[in-house]
């Protein structure tokens, strides 16, 4: 396809009154920008985006999400200095655009994050074309006015409109495919001879318009709609979230609360997972067939199988979680945690980097960090993988089958032989052989009839003071 996009993203957006660059704010989790990016069709000639403000951030997030494979396309950066309008946003990607050479752009703002994948696709195989949205109370848009036949005729900045002119409801939604060559020429003959002193995209729209016909199409406000402000941000969110439910729904998913439960537009729910009030599940997500996710659960970024039960109160991130596995109430699956199918890690465990194998057991107050566990193992309550020195970290390895008795300490490195069993209480600092006994606690003492003596003793003390 010989469309590149164009996403504009310099403005400062002074209303959302943060240090945060406005296209960074998170809806469902994801950026503004990266909804923009991700809503690209594949095969498109590349995306151009031109930032200044915050231009470090933006780039430094952009370069994350492409290395997290999730840009459809080749994305080229060009600052745009002092921002100076939209026309003179579009100005500044003449040379980038030159080298890329497309027949057409597409123009997207990178402060409408809900525009479908669908929509911008159909933008982006369009000839010459405006999305617009019919509004009741049109505020501050650029109003559209059409020729007879619906061409575009006019778009006029609501600083600049008359009266009559300001009493159109269609307004100007931002977005626009256009043929390169004719919207180049455009360009080149802007002015800023406007209330804001701008230079205007809209007028180098209007100028194709007089050389080709620009079709005008009305578009579902919520598509087109801008995060001006944390107000705009939160409403936008909810929308969102309304769309991705009722999407989830119709594939089989049970929301006890949608109301209070939060799905990202990267996750993927299979049928009959179930999801409790309170859940947010964010990020690249996989929740398998028939999960029930507990109630005020937090999930990023994380994989789960089919049929795992997770209690609730549980925060899971960078993890796998396989089949069948049960984690919680209040559990920490930290990143790099690798669960294994019939895994069961109970209340108040944490884990990080963690491989256990099937079917293996930590049901309470465990600390397994930089380990690997092997099937059938159950660690006690309360051990702890000591593995770091304080300068270092290290590993821990236990092999199947092994019982690792409650309130041990293993000081990594440190290797557990299949079959071992480690007595409650110990601090293993050596490695432990297969089939062995481990124990290390100082010898219990019982002195018969003691506790009274020692209580008589006691009362006399206090006694005499
Ligand atoms: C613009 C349109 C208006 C339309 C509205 C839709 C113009 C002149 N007006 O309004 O008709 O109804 O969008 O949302 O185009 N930006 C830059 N560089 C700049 C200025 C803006 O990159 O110099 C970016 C902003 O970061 C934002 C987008 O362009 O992502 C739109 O800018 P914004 O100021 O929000 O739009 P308006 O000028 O109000
Ligand atoms: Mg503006």
């Amino acid at each position: 396809m010989s469309t590149v996009a164009v996403i504009l993203a310099a403005g400062l957006g002074t209303r959302m009154k943060s240090r945060l660059p406005k296209v960074l704010h998170p809806i469902l989790g994801d950026p503004s920008l990266l909804w923009v990016l991700r809503a690209l069709p594949a095969g498109l000639g590349g995306a151009v985006l031109v930032l200044h403000h915050g231009i470090e951030q933006v780039v430094a997030a952009v370069e994350s999400w492409r290395q997290a494979g999730l840009l459809p396309c080749p994305v080229s950066i060009v600052d745009q200095g002092e921002p100076l309008g939209t026309g003179h946003a579009l100005q500044v990607c003449i040379p980038e655009l030159d080298s890329l050479g497309p027949a057409r752009v597409a123009i997207l703002c990178g402060d409408v994050p809900l525009t479908s994948a669908a929509t911008v696709g159909h933008l982006c195989q369009s000839e010459a074309l405006l999305l617009a949205m019919d509004l009741p109370s049109p505020g501050a848009y650029g109003r559209v006015l059409q020729h007879p036949d619906g061409r575009l005729a006019e778009l006029v900045e609501a600083k600049d409109a008359t009266a009559e002119q300001l009493a159109v409801r269609r307004v100007n939604g931002g977005a626009y495919a256009l043929p390169w060559p004719a919207l180049r020429r455009a360009l080149l003959g802007l002015t800023n001879d406007n209330t804001q002193r701008e230079y205007y995209l809209t007028d180098a729209v209007v100028a194709v318009g007089r050389e080709i016909p620009v079709t005008v199409e009305v578009c579902d406000p919520e598509e087109l709609a801008g995060m001006n402000s944390r107000q705009d941000q939160a409403t936008l969110q909810a929308a969102a979230q309304r769309r991705i439910q009722l999407h989830w729904m119709t594939e089989g998913v049970s929301f006890l609360h949608p109301g209070s439960t939060l799905v990202g537009p990267r996750v993927i729910l299979e049928r009959d997972v179930l999801l409790e009030p309170g859940v947010r599940i964010e990020g690249s997500v996989h929740i398998g067939d028939g999960c029930r996710i507990g109630q005020g659960t937090l999930i990023t970024d994380s994989t789960l199988g089919e049929g795992v039960e997770v209690r609730p109160y549980c925060v899971i991130e960078r993890a796998q979680v396989g089949a069948g596995s049960k984690v919680g109430p209040f559990a920490r699956l930290r990143e790099g945690t690798d669960l294994a199918e019939g895994v069961h890690i109970g209340n108040f465990v944490e884990t990080k980097k963690a491989k256990l194998h099937r079917g293996a057991k930590a049901n309470h107050l465990a600390y397994l960090g930089d380990t690997e566990i092997g099937a059938g193992t159950n660690i006690g309550a309360g051990v702890i993988t000591c593995n770091y020195d304080g300068v270092n970290k290290h590993r821990t390895t236990i092999g199947q089958n092994v019982f690792v008795g409650s309130d041990t300490q293993l000081v990594a490195p440190v290797v557990i032989g299949d079959g071992a069993l480690i007595g409650a209480g110990s601090t293993i600092t050596a490695d432990v052989p297969a089939d062995a006994v481990a124990l290390s606690r100082t010898p219990q003492t019982v002195r018969e009839g003691g506790a009274s003596r020692l209580r008589s003793r006691q009362k006399n003390r206090t006694a005499l003071s």
